[in-house]
């Protein structure tokens, strides 16, 4: 388990949080978006990564429980293919909005299984922040 989210989970969701957004310095405010077709695929990829996670941790072994583990398995299933969606499409809003609800699916799976990789102290935590 720790292996599929620091290999597999994390870096592929920073991919898609990181493609799009706003940095603001001292040279005033840049938008953040893929320029290139294949930037653009690096995106719908990393989303397709993400969405087969899901079924990943739905397998036997992996699974911690039949109830909410699956459900929120399912839930970053659901979330995978609209990222993908929006990224074939083109949407950087989109993107965008769809990355703030992935990083609700993944936290909200670690408040009920994992909440020591919650804790702000937690380097991992950290990791895992869209914003960082
Ligand atoms: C279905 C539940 C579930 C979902 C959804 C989920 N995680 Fe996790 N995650 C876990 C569990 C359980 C652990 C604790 C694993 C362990 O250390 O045993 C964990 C741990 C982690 C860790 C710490 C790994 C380490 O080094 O020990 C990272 C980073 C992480 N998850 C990233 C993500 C990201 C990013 C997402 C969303 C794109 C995500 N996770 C979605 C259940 C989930």
């Amino acid at each position: 388990m720790p292996e599929l989210m620091a290999h597999v989970l994390e870096p592929n969701a920073q991919v898609y949080w990181r493609s799009v957004g706003w940095i603001i310095d001292f040279e005033g405010e840049h938008e953040l978006r893929p320029e290139t077709e294949e930037e653009w695929l690096a995106v719908e990829n990393a989303a397709f990564v993400v969405a087969e996670a899901g079924n990943l941790l739905m397998m036997d072994g992996r699974a911690l429980d039949d109830g909410s583990w699956m459900t929120m398995s399912q839930a970053l299933i659901d979330i995978g293919r609209r990222a993908i969606e929006v990224a074939e499409a083109r949407d950087e809003q989109a993107v965008f909005d769809v990355g703030a609800e992935m990083y609700f699916v993944c936290t909200q799976c670690h408040a009920t299984y994992a909440l020591e990789t919650l804790r702000p102290s937690d380097d991992r935590a950290q990791e895992s922040d869209p914003g960082s």
